[in-house]
């Protein structure tokens, strides 16, 4: 939601916005902008030798380059933005960079300020003119006064007088004419990265921005601020304090964050799901024993464990409700899941003899993270789920599993929810072992199965073809009504929010159960009903719920073991999935489901990687 890219070096910075803003596109956004420092030709005695240039547009980045192809924008300095529309509608004027009165100070900023209108109030009395819609506008107009006043003319004390006056989040990029040798950026509970090199130095949202440049990164905390310059970086508290922090390096390659020949990310995203599965297995199974030494309780503890709440959003959410069915099932802990939007607000009861969960593959959703922040304040020690290294949430945890599915950059999350399943799996089996509750045999059996889940994934794909027939025949319905029972259910609600994040069809994901309750009045001859049917022990109850809707004219297609003829007797269409442990089937049947979602949505012509209205990490409320 939002990106940002800036730099300082001594290359020419306008491809290295474009190319920047370009790989944060999956965070969503509605329009962009960049300003740079260039040069003036023509100075007069009394000018800094700058101007700041700068280009906006309403839509795509590509929508920017067309304006850019033409024009002479070139510099070493510069600040790029990408915008999700909070406050003020999408168009040239409310996008970023924002300036002061005298067009002398530029900034970009991610995030929401909460107490803008009161600030714009007052800076309306001293005389300052606003010309967009937006809350970020007021934060170059504080920074004018600030340089006048407290600030001393010295942009980065600006930036922490700035960060003091206001209330929400932000990762706020600044710019100014009279300091041409440096780009001043502050945060508060909005993703921020330092990226280090030889050849400059850059802030970004996230790694993938900057990727092609570097490897080396510093994460900023809340309430710190930076100055970067071209050969190095300073980070400061709010009271001007220096903090000592090294450059990270990362493995990620940046073919890992390319499309690599598949027409979109999520295609490639929902093909690398056995690859994903297998690396957050490996190394975690040694001996047919499964060590997790992340989780970061004795035996004891968890022996003496009496409740696990587990906390996400969205898809991550479909993880959670897998873990609860999981974990009770195997190792006989009760579960409690919320969402954490919820949970955050509804004064939860915190036992300390619980363990705390939080799921999250991009580790910076600002609602899990003010739930998690709520949770250790009543003294819960929080374990977190998460897919990037060095995120907000793997940081104010008090432990971190990491799923190692790879960069997800498609906005839609696939494999970095497979990955979150086989999490789930692992820690239940994990628990489980140390109780006592699961049979030395079954336990066996489990590991056996679950080393070769990713084989029979890598099977589901390989039939992707008849997935996209059944797609093909049936992307023209206009309501879709995905049932499951038990390991099905999460997996059911996941399908339909697949459906609709992408091809904008109305789609409910519904206990089969519950369909008496209200669905089933639905059901006519537009709709398509989504059976999740495995053979397991509520297969018979399932088949029950697909005849009724059947014999309400709507059309059936049947998720089925492999060799279910009998389902396949009362379905329209059918796709077959491997066999395996009725408790695993979840990982297996989410995976049709996502490509179906996929060539729906193909059929429709619809922006698969960036769906509408929607962004990849969610970091304002
Ligand atoms: C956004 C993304 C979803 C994701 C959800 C929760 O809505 O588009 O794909 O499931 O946020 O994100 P998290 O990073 O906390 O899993």
């Amino acid at each position: 939601m939002c990106g940002i890219v800036a730099y300082i070096g001594n290359k020419n910075c306008r491809d290295i916005l474009i190319n920047g803003l370009k790989r944060l596109e999956y965070r969503g956004y509605d329009s962009a902008g960049i300003g740079i420092l260039a040069p003036k030709t023509a100075p007069k005695s009394s000018d800094p030798g700058y101007e700041i240039k700068v280009i906006k547009e309403a839509g795509k980045i590509k929508d920017l380059e067309k304006l850019l192809s033409d024009m002479d924008f070139d510099g070493t300095v510069g600040i790029g933005h990408t915008r999700w529309a909070t406050h003020g509608v999408p168009n040239r004027a409310n996008a970023h960079p924002h300036f002061d009165c005298h067009g002398e100070i530029a900034v970009v900023h991610n995030g929401i300020i909460e107490n803008y209108a009161e600030i714009k109030e007052e800076l309306v009395k001293k005389g300052h003119k606003f010309i967009s819609d937006t809350d970020t506008e007021v934060l170059p107009h504080l920074i004018e006064e600030y340089l006048k006043s407290e600030a001393d003319g010295k942009l980065l004390i600006a930036m922490q007088r700035l960060l003091k006056k206001i209330r929400g989040s932000g990762a706020i990029v600044a710019l100014s004419l009279k300091h041409p040798d440096e780009i001043v950026a502050g945060r508060i509970a909005s993703p921020l990265i330092v990226g280090v090199s030889k050849e400059g130095n850059f802030f970004a949202s996230d790694m993938p921005a900057v990727l092609e440049h570097t490897h080396h990164f510093v994460i900023i905390n809340d309430y710190e601020t930076v100055r970067i310059t071209r050969d190095d970086i300073q980070i400061y508290d709010l009271e001007g304090i220096i903090i000592q922090r090294d450059p990270f390096r990362v493995n990620w390659t940046l073919e890992s964050a390319e499309k690599s020949g598949y027409e979109d990310f999520m295609l490639k995203e929902m093909f690398e799901q056995p690859y994903g599965i297998r690396e957050t297995m490996r190394g975690r199974i040694t001996d047919g024993v499964f060590h997790f030494e992340e989780i970061n309780l004795s035996e004891e503890q968890i022996r003496n464990l009496k409740k696990i709440q587990i906390i996400a959003c969205g898809t991550s959410y479909h993880a959670a409700l897998t873990g609860k069915l999981i974990i009770e099932k195997w190792a006989g802990i009760p579960v409690e899941v919320d969402i954490s939007s919820e949970y955050r607000y509804r004064d939860p009861i915190v036992d300390r003899d619980c363990l705390f969960i939080a799921i999250t593959q991009s580790g910076e959703t600002i609602d899990t993270l003010a739930a998690i922040r709520e949770a250790r304040k009543k003294g819960a020690k929080v374990m977190a789920v998460t897919n990037v290294v060095g995120s907000t949430i793997a940081r104010e945890s008090d432990s971190v599993i990491y799923t190692h599915a790879g960069p997800e950059i498609g906005v839609c999350a696939t494999k970095t929810f497979t990955a979150q399943v086989i999490v789930m799996y692992m820690i239940g089996l994990f628990l489980a072992r140390i109780k006592g509750t699961v049979d030395e045999t079954v336990y066996e059996k489990i590991i056996e199965e679950l080393e070769i889940i990713p084989n029979k994934v890598q099977q589901i794909l390989n039939n992707a073809g008849h997935i996209k027939k059944i797609a093909d025949e049936t992307y023209r319905h206009t309501c879709f009504l995905f049932l499951g029972r038990i390991y099905g259910f999460p997996m059911s609600l996941e399908g339909a929010l697949k459906l609709k994040e992408i091809s904008y069809i109305h789609a409910e994901g519904y206990a089969a159960g519950e369909m008496k309750h209200g669905p089933i009045a639905l059901t006519d001859t537009r709709t398509i009903v989504v059976g999740v049917i495995p053979q397991d022990f509520v297969y018979e109850k399932m088949l029950s719920n697909l005849q009724e809707v059947k014999a309400r004219n709507a059309k059936i297609f049947a998720l089925i073991t492999e060799g279910d003829k009998n389902t396949a007797k009362y379905a329209d269409y059918v796709f077959e999935i491997p066999k395996t442990r009725e408790e695993l089937y979840g990982i297996l049947a989410v995976v049709p489901l996502q490509l179906y979602a996929y060539y729906i949505a193909k059929n429709l012509s619809r922006n698969v990687d960036q769906p509408r209205n929607l962004a990849k990490s969610v970091t304002v409320e």
